[in-house]
C-alpha cells in the first residue's frame, strides 16, 4: 500500500458530522468505495503534441474509488477495485453519474462575494466603486468570517475544493478564511493583499507593514493542516516599488510558497503600469525585476502580453490563471488561449468572483470555450477538465496532494448529474461519446449539475440533502 505523501492532518471535523452516512465504518479511518464512472489526468499533451491535443486521461465507464483516511488506496475498473477492498466495506453508488476530482480554482477574491454582477466602466472604475468599497469592511473580522463561511459553502456547491484566494489589506481576512476552511477541511492558499499606492487611504499598508503582517501570517498557516499562504501584492499599480521589493524577498525567504497577482488584464491599466514603470520592458517585466516570477506564482488575465513575456513565463515556471467570464464581464479583452499554450505557459482557470460572473467553474469552461474560439483556438472538452483539475494543482504546486486519483492523494472530488436540469437530460440522452457528454456539461451545467462534492473523502455538500 503506497505510503502517505504528505504529514498527518488535523481530523475533518465533517467525517465526524451526520453528512457521513451511517453504517459500519462510517469514520475517519475505515475504508470506504466509491463506485460510478470515472474520469482523471494524468497529465498534459506530450511535448510537441498539438497545442490542443487531449492531456494523458483514464476513463472507467464502471469504475470504483478506494478511499481510506481521506486517502485514495485505489482508483479503477469496479471489479478490480471492490476485490481489492476489505470485506464489508461500505459502498457509496453513483451508478449513472460522472466521479471527477474537485475543481481547482486559481484565481478568486473571497471578500468579492458581495459585489459579483456589479457593473462598471471597466477595470479601473469598477475596482473604485465596487471591489476597494467592499473589501474596506473586512477590517471587521465578524464580516470576514461571515462572508469566507458563505464562500467556502458557495465553493463546495460549485464542486471546487481547492482555490487560490485573495483576501483584504487587512491580516483578519486571512485569519478567518483558514479558520473556516480549516473547520470544513478545505484545501486553500490563500494570502493578504499588499497595496500601499494608488487606492484608498482606508485600504493602505506599507512596504514594511506588508512584509512583516504578510511573515506572521506564513508563520502563523503556512503548511497548518491543508492550507498554505500565498504572497498577494494585488498588482504593479498598487504596490510601490518598494512593497514588490518587500514581495520579493518573502519570495525568497519562503520559496516554497505560492505568489498571486494580476497581469495585463485591461488596456488602461497596461498603459498606466508602463507611465510607472518606464524602466520595465512590459508589465510582466516589473515582477519578474523584483523576483516575483517562479514556479507557484500564478497571475490573473495576462490578455496583453507579448511573446516574449509568454516565454519568460513559461520559463520561469509562472502559471497563468485564466478568467474568462471577469474578462468578458469587465470588458477586459479575449486571451489568445492557443498562444499561451503554445508558448508553454502553465494555465489553471479562475472564477475571478467578484469581476468574474459566477463561482462555477463548468460555467468558466462554459466561457473559455467561447473566448477561446472567438481568438481562433478550439478547445477540447477533456482539455477543459484538466485544466479545472490537474492544470490547477499542478499551477499551486499542490499536484503531490490533490489533481488526480493517484493513490496517497487526498480524496477529494465531486459528482457530476448528467440530469442535472430537464434539458441536459434531454440534450444528454443524445450523447454519444465521452467528450461529447464533457462538452454538454461545460456548456449547459452550472453548480445544479453537481450532485456532490466530497472532501477527504467525506460528503460536505450534497445537493438532494
Ligand atoms: N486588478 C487589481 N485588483 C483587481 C481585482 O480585484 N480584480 C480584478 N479582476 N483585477 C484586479
Ligand atoms: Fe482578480
Amino acid at each position: 500500500m503506497p505510503e502517505r505523501d504528505h504529514a498527518p492532518l488535523p481530523m475533518n471535523p465533517a467525517l465526524r458530522s451526520d453528512a457521513t452516512p451511517p453504517g459500519p465504518g462510517a469514520t475517519a479511518g475505515a475504508a470506504r468505495l466509491v463506485r460510478g464512472e470515472i474520469l482523471h489526468f494524468s497529465g498534459a499533451p506530450d511535448a510537441g503534441a498539438p497545442a490542443d491535443a487531449s492531456p494523458a486521461y483514464e476513463h472507467y465507464a464502471d469504475g470504483g474509488l478506494l478511499i481510506e483516511a481521506g486517502i485514495v488506496r485505489r482508483c479503477g475498473a469496479w471489479a478490480e477495485v471492490a476485490a481489492a477492498a476489505p470485506p464489508a466495506t461500505p459502498l457509496d453508488d453513483q451508478r449513472g453519474r460522472l466521479i471527477l476530482p474537485g475543481l481547482v480554482d486559481i484565481h478568486v477574491h473571497y471578500p468579492q462575494t458581495d459585489i459579483i454582477a456589479s457593473p462598471g466602466r471597466g477595470l479601473l472604475d469598477w475596482l473604485e466603486r465596487y471591489a476597494f468599497v467592499a473589501e474596506r469592511r473586512f477590517a471587521d473580522p465578524a464580516v470576514a468570517r461571515e462572508t469566507a463561511g458563505f464562500f467556502c459553502e458557495e465553493l463546495l456547491r460549485n464542486g471546487t475544493t481547492t482555490a487560490l484566494v485573495f483576501g483584504t489589506v487587512h491580516p483578519q481576512s486571512v485569519d478567518a478564511l483558514f479558520e473556516v476552511a480549516q473547520d470544513r477541511g478545505l484545501r486553500l492558499v490563500a494570502g493578504k493583499v499588499m497595496m500601499d499606492r494608488h487606492c484608498p487611504e482606508f485600504l493602505r499598508d506599507t512596504a514594511q507593514s506588508s512584509y512583516d503582517d504578510s511573515k506572521r501570517l506564513i508563520e502563523r498557516w503556512q503548511g497548518v493542516g491543508r492550507l498554505g499562504y500565498a504572497i498577494t501584492p494585488r498588482f504593479a499599480a498598487s504596490s510601490s516599488p518598494a512593497q514588490l521589493e518587500a514581495a520579493g524577498a518573502l519570495a525568497r525567504e519562503f520559496p516554497q510558497l505560492v505568489v498571486q497577482s494580476h497581469v495585463a488584464e485591461n488596456t488602461a491599466e497596461v498603459a498606466w503600469i508602463r507611465a510607472l514603470y518606464p524602466d520595465s520592458r512590459s508589465y510582466l517585466d516589473v515582477y519578474d525585476r523584483h523576483g516575483l516570477l517562479k514556479p507557484h506564482a500564478v497571475y490573473a488575465h495576462g490578455i496583453y502580453l507579448d511573446g516574449a513575456d509568454r516565454q519568460r513565463m513559461a520559463d520561469s515556471g509562472t502559471a497563468l490563471a485564466f478568467c474568462p467570464t471577469s474578462n468578458l464581464f469587465l470588458g477586459s479583452g479575449l486571451l489568445d488561449l492557443g498562444q499561451v499554450l503554445e508558448a508553454g505557459v502553465g494555465v489553471g482557470m479562475g472564477s475571478d468572483v467578484g469581476g468574474g460572473t459566477s463561482f462555477s467553474l463548468l460555467r468558466t469552461l462554459g466561457a473559455a470555450y467561447q473566448v477561446a474560439h472567438l481568438k481562433g483556438y478550439v478547445m477540447r472538452p477533456l482539455q477543459a477538465f484538466y485544466l479545472a483539475t490537474l492544470a490547477g494543482a499542478r499551477a499551486l504546486g499542490l499536484e503531490q496532494h490533490i489533481g488526480n486519483f493517484a493513490p496517497g492523494k487526498e480524496a477529494d472530488f465531486i459528482v457530476l448529474d448528467p440530469a442535472a436540469t430537464p434539458l441536459l437530460a434531454r440534450r444528454m440522452a443524445a450523447a454519444q461519446s465521452l467528450d461529447e457528454r464533457l462538452f454538454l456539461w461545460l456548456t449547459l451545467g452550472d453548480d445544479r449539475a453537481i450532485a456532490s462534492t466530497y472532501v477527504m473523502g467525506a460528503p460536505l455538500w450534497r445537493r438532494d440533502a
